[in-house]
């Protein structure tokens, strides 16, 4: 099947779950995370918010803010096109809609850090395989953001997002296509084999 397909048919599925099946993936994937020990020595961490029925991190997000750790969000790049840039996101932080309509700390006001020093980059996706690929949005924001993961050096554990109806077989995997460390879903965390560090 190709990439559109699967894009079509997994975003139409997640889109139909009902309020009380996300809450109830929402409270699987802040589980999985937490429980997996990936996080024990993270410190700073990425997210995202809900968007087109994608697993819901809210609960984690909640989850890791009290737990004393600092959380960023994903912004569109304001200089380098098909990026992301990311903020620091807590009560105080300031929201506006992005160009997509989804809601991103206001650029401006915001705290930003370069992903580098992120320590674990959590990212929504499409669809997914056992053997850890990732099927995106297919604007490739991710893949150029976090492109430098490859070279050797300090970089943040990237991690994916999903409701575990997501994964496939196999995901046409692209050379662009950044690798994960891990998969997490409402049901459990899958790790993937990595370089070591
Ligand atoms: N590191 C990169 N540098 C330049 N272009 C890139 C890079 N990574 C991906 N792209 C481009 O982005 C486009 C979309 O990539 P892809 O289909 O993998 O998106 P995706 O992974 O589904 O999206 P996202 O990462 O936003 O969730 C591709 O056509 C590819 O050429
Ligand atoms: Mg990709």
């Amino acid at each position: 099947m190709d990439k559109t397909r699967i894009r079509k048919q997994m975003r139409k599925m997640r889109r139909a779950l009902t309020p009380a099946q996300r809450a109830q993936a929402g409270r699987g994937l802040k589980r999985s995370a937490l429980t997996s020990g990936v996080l024990l020595n993270s410190q700073r961490l990425a997210l995202y918010l809900v968007n087109d029925g994608e697993i819901d991190p809210q609960q984690l997000i909640d989850q890791l803010q009290r737990m004393g750790k600092t959380v960023y969000l994903p912004t569109l790049h304001p200089l380098r096109k098909g990026a992301l840039a990311f903020v620091l996101y807590n009560r105080q932080t300031r929201m506006i809609k992005n160009r997509f309509g989804i809601p991103e700390p206001d650029f401006r006001y915001g705290k930003r850090i370069h992903p580098r020093f992120l320590d674990t980059v959590f990212m929504p996706l499409v669809a997914f395989d056992q053997q850890g690929n990732r099927l995106g949005m297919g604007g490739g924001f991710y893949d150029r953001t976090l492109a430098f993961t490859r070279k050797p050096g300090k970089k943040p554990r990237l991690i994916g997002c999903a409701h575990e109806f997501q994964c496939l077989s196999a995901i046409p995997a692209e050379a662009w296509d950044i690798p994960l460390s891990a998969i997490a879903t409402d049901v459990t965390l899958r790790t993937f084999n990595q370089s070591p560090e």
